[in-house]
């Protein structure tokens, strides 16, 4: 199994595939707030480890204050270490992202997936796609990324949020196999079932 913790330290080489990735998902994440209607925001990261790719952009940004946020994390540790870093308005919830621990902070405008998709199944993924209509809000923002190694999944997750009612506003890969996208939903809001399992984290490595 992977020590998440661990992993978590390789955002910290300037130079490696993380570091890159994650400079993808802020930079999506400070357009988002960028393009966002004026009022209260609301924000959910599922998987959210640290909090890294949210927190210090919700620190620097102008809206980040207009911001409530719950990152989902089912690692203490790491949780931790992202209420640590919270600024007012963020709360850090221990506990299974693929379940329950969404309801009653849906829909919100900006939804994280990220480091998700290449730790479920390719069904798990799709179910998760599938549902980004009951938990965001129509012309909000969804974040993802997911690695590009054969069997390259991002083409067919791109299909799949196209197919939820999902824009794409932007879809990058780089040197290490990862690729963030991000889209707007302009489709309806669909019904959210709260006993929903949206995915199962397997953790599943190549
Ligand atoms: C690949 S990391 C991504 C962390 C963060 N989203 C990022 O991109 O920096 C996956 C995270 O999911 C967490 N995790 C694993 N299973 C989970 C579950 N069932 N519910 C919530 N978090 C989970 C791990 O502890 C780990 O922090």
């Amino acid at each position: 199994m992977t020590d998440w913790s661990e992993w978590h330290t390789r955002y910290d080489d300037p130079g490696g595939r993380l570091a890159r990735r994650l400079a993808a998902v802020q930079e999506q994440l400070r357009t988002a707030l960028d393009r966002a209607a004026h009022g209260p925001l609301r924000l959910l990261a599922l998987c959210a480890g640290e909090g890294r790719d949210v927190l210090p952009v919700l620190r620097a940004h102008p809206r980040g204050t207009d911001v409530r946020a719950r990152l989902v994390e089912i690692d203490e540790r790491l949780c931790a270490v992202a209420r640590a870093a919270a600024p007012a308005g963020v709360e850090v919830v221990q506990g299974d992202a693929g379940s329950a621990a969404f309801a009653g902070a849906v829909p919100v405008d900006v939804l994280m997936l990220c480091g998700i998709f290449g730790n479920t199944s390719d069904t798990d993924v799709e179910r998760t796609v599938s549902a980004v209509p009951s938990l965001l809000a129509t012309g909000g923002t969804v974040i993802w990324t997911r690695h590009t190694r054969p069997p390259d999944l991002s083409g067919a997750v791109r299909g799949w949020f196209a197919a939820a009612g999902v824009e794409e506003t932007a879809f990058g890969t780089g040197e290490g196999a990862w690729s963030v996208g991000a889209g707007v939903l302009r489709g309806p809001m669909q019904p959210l079932d709260p006993a929903a399992q949206l995915f199962r984290f397997t953790g599943r490595r190549p």
